[in-house]
C-alpha cells in the first residue's frame, strides 16, 4: 500500500485513510473491518467516496503542479485516445490500490505460513536467499492463491476441455484449483521453493486482463522475505491465521492476522 501511494503520490498523511478504505471495500463482510458500523452499503459507499475525492483532489493538483509521481504522468499523457478521462482516473486509482493491497499482504503471510509448515524449504531458501529468491516467490504465489477467482463472460459458443460453453454463459475461473492442476503441476500439494517449471496462474491467464502489478507485488514479496531472513532470522509463526470475514466466496482469501514471534535484532530493536 505504501509503495502503491508513494507511485502516485498520495500524501503520506493520507496513507491511512487509504488503507482504512481499501480494507472496507475488501473487506465489508468482516465486522472488524467496518470499524463498528453495521451498514455495509453505508461504509463501502463511504471507503469508495474519501478515495475518489481524494485521488480527484491530487490529479486538479497535479494539472497545475506536476511533480515525478504517476499521478502527473497520466493528467499530463498524450496518448489520444487511450487517455484516462479526468472521471475515470479516481477508479483507475481505487482498482491499483485495491487489486495492489490484501493480495501482497495475503501473499506475505501466506508465505510465511507455508514456510512454517514446510521448515526443509524454508531452510533451502534462507541459506541461499540469491538462487532461490525468484523461484520461492513465484511458489508463494501459486500455493496461497491470494486471488481466489475472477469471473467472465463466454463471448463465442465452443467447447474446451470437453465441456461445451454457449455465448453469454458466465463463468468463474477458481485461481487456486487450476493451479493445483496434477495435469499441469508435479505433485501439487507439495510447496517447492525449486519447483521449474511453475507455469502458474496466480496472477491471471495470458491476456490483456493479466495482473498490471505482477511485477511489483513479485520484487515487494522477494525484498520482504530477504530482509526478515537477514533482519529477523528466527522468525516464527506463533498462532494459526485468522482469515478475513466473508459475504459469500471471498474475492481475495485474506489473512486478518497471523502472529509471529522473532528474537528484536540491534537494527530492528530501536524501530517500532
Ligand atoms: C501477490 C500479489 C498479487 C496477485 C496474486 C494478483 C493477482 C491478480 C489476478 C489473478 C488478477 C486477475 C487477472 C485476470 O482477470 O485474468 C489481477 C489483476 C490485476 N492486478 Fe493483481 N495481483 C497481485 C498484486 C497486484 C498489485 C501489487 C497491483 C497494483 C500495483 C495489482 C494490480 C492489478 C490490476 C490493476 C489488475 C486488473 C488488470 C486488468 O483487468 O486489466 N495486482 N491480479
Amino acid at each position: 500500500m505504501l509503495v502503491i501511494c508513494d507511485m502516485m503520490g498520495i500524501p503520506r498523511s493520507e496513507f491511512s485513510t487509504v488503507l482504512r478504505a481499501t480494507n472496507v471495500i475488501l473487506g465489508a463482510g468482516d465486522a472488524d473491518r467496518l470499524g463498528g458500523r453495521d451498514d455495509v452499503l453505508g461504509a463501502l459507499l463511504e471507503a469508495g467516496m474519501q478515495l475518489t475525492s481524494l485521488m480527484n483532489e491530487l490529479a486538479e493538483h497535479r494539472r497545475v503542479h506536476p511533480a515525478d509521481d504517476l499521478t502527473s504522468a497520466l493528467v499530463h499523457a498524450n496518448v489520444g485516445e487511450d487517455v484516462l478521462t479526468p472521471s475515470e482516473l479516481a477508479p483507475f486509482f481505487i482498482l491499483l490500490a485495491v487489486a495492489g493491497n490484501d493480495t501482497t499482504r495475503t501473499a506475505i503471510s501466506l508465505g510465511m505460513q507455508l514456510l512454517h509448515e514446510n521448515p526443509d524449504q524454508r531452510a533451502m531458501w534462507q541459506a541461499d536467499p540469491e538462487g532461490v529468491t525468484a523461484a520461492a516467490v513465484e511458489e508463494i504465489v501459486r500455493a496461497a492463491s491470494p486471488v481466489t477467482f475472477m469471473r467472465r463472460t463466454v463471448t463465442r459458443d465452443l467447447t474446451l476441455s470437453g465441456h461445451q460453453f454457449h455465448e453469454g454463459d458466465r463463468v468463474v475461473l477458481f485461481y487456486g484449483a487450476a493451479n493445483r492442476d496434477p495435469r499441469v503441476f508435479a505433485d501439487p500439494e507439495r510447496f517447492d521453493v525449486h519447483r521449474d517449471p511453475n507455469p502458474h496462474v496466480g496472477f491471471g491467464g495470458p491476456g490483456p486482463h493479466f495482473c498490471l502489478g505482477a511485477h511489483l507485488a513479485r520484487r515487494e514479496l522477494a525484498v520482504v522475505f530477504r530482509q526478515l531472513f537477514s533482519r529477523l532470522p528466527d522468525i516464527e509463526v506463533a498462532a494459526e491465521p485468522v482469515y478475513l470475514r466473508s459475504l459469500g466466496i471471498p474475492l481475495v482469501g485474506g489473512v486478518k492476522h497471523l502472529p509471529v514471534r522473532f528474537t528484536p535484532t540491534a537494527a530492528s530493536a530501536g524501530s517500532s
